[in-house]
């Protein structure tokens, strides 16, 4: 489901705002905005960039917040942003993938959203969604997958059970104090506010990296190592602080949004994906992009499996068994197919041979990028609770 989709069908309440197509975004990428919202960084990471339409403030965090975890925001009333993204696994659901409120299931398996405000471009696959603003379209009007299931039909009552709530006028007065009345612009950019101020740096590793050595076991400090070498060639997409290469922060002049396929389906002979997730491809049409989809984050890797953009690797040491493979062989059914051999596999993904403890140092590693506080800081947790 494209954007423009969304947007067409929301017609009636968002094209009035008008300020959501992508070439219009505007970035700030210049001085730090004057807002005083605690990014808890740690010193060698750049600010992230905000749309200059919607600035972060704490107001519109703690709006967008409540947003996030209340279920009358959706057109059946049981299923709210935190059904998919549930803090205690950093923000996803366990689940291969999710289905939405009228019982669809989502073809791609739910992101983690810590450190999302850095991601380049957002979802598993989608060059043409560079902002949180309009992603957060997608969940909550889309109808492939139906998933909040908010529609032309029930819009206008479904924000008017917001509007009318005592704790919404409150927490809209506070974040918007010159706009009335709360519209769904004001609803889709407190979200994305809530969603862009989830940081996560607390992991043994961001302490080790602060001068703890003792932080990381020596399985772990044998895991980076292998991780940062040439055998591996983990790095090379999954790198930076973000162990990603799909990254934007206010610092950059040039941003790349990279793509990669990693050889885990040929179910033709000749590269094909399983549709829908032909990854960039599926948005752009271009054959080279078959199968590309962005190195997502390592961090909290450990608490969100399952794997990939269709969940369909349930275990760490399962992936790395595929990548040592130099990719997935499924020998059987109807995705059979040798993705060692598919044509648009990226270069780094040759396979590489490896012991049984470097595999174990490999999980210890990503184990160690695990911010447990993220898992239950009350800042990101229900308000409701
Ligand atoms: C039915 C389950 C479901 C619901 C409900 C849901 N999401 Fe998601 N979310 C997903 C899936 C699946 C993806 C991956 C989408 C893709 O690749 O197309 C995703 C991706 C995202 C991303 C992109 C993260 C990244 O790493 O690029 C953001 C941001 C996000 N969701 C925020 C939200 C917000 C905010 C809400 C509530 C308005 C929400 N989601 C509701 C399942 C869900
Ligand atoms: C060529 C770029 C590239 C290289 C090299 C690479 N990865 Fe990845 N990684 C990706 C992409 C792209 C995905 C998502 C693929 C998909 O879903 O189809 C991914 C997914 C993952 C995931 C699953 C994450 C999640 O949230 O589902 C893990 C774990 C992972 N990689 C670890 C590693 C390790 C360990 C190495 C080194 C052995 C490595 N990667 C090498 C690009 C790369």
């Amino acid at each position: 489901m494209s954007a423009v989709k969304i947007i067409y069908l929301l017609s009636g309440a968002l094209l009035l705002s008008g300020c959501y197509g992508g070439s219009q975004t505007t970035v700030n990428d210049t001085a730090a905005t004057a807002t005083e919202f605690n990014w808890n960084l740690p010193p060698q990471m750049a600010l992230p960039v905000e749309p200059l339409n919607n600035p972060v403030t704490e107001a519109k965090f703690q709006l967008g917040r409540h947003l996030f975890y209340d279920k009358r925001l959706s057109g059946g009333g049981a299923i709210s942003c935190a059904s998919c993204h549930e803090q205690n696994k950093a923000f996803t659901d366990g689940k291969v993938r999710p289905r939405g409120g009228a019982g669809d299931l989502h073809p791609r398996n739910s992101q983690g959203l810590a450190n999302a405000a850095w991601f380049a471009t957002v979802t598993w696959g989608n060059p043409s969604l560079t902002t949180l603003e309009q992603q957060i379209m997608l969940p909550l009007f889309g109808v492939d997958p139906i998933e909040h299931g908010i529609n032309e039909t029930n819009h206008p009552s479904i924000l008017q059970s917001i509007v009318m709530d005592d704790l919404y006028q409150q927490l809209f007065a506070a974040a918007y104090p010159n706009s009335a009345p709360m519209e769904w612009s004001h609803i889709v950019e407190s979200l994305a506010t809530f969603v862009r101020g989830i940081t996560s740096f607390r992991s043994a590793y961001d302490r080790y990296v602060a001068g703890d050595q003792s932080a990381l076991s020596d399985s772990a400090k044998r895991g980076l190592q292998l991780f940062n070498n040439e055998r591996l060639e983990c790095f090379h997409c999954h790198d930076g602080h973000l162990f990603t290469d799909s990254v934007r922060d206010r610092s950059m002049r040039v941003v790349e949004t990279p793509f990669h396929n990693t050889g885990l389906y040929n179910i033709d002979g000749l590269g094909a994906y399983p549709e829908p997730n032909t990854g960039a491809h599926e948005v752009t049409g271009r054959a080279a992009e078959m199968g590309a989809f962005r190195a997502p984050s390592l961090r909290n890797v450990a608490v969100t499996a399952p794997y990939m953009h269709d969940g369909s690797i349930a275990t760490l040491e399962e992936v790395i068994r595929t990548y040592a493979a130099g990719g997935r062989n499924i020998t059987e059914g109807e995705l059979s197919g040798d993705g060692r051999r598919n044509p648009y596999k990226d270069s780094f993904i040759v396979g590489f041979s490896i012991s049984e403890e470097e595999i174990a140092d490999v999980i210890a590693f990503l184990n160690s990028l695990t911010d447990e506080q993220l898992l239950i800081d009350s800042r990101y947790g229900n308000p409701f609770e």
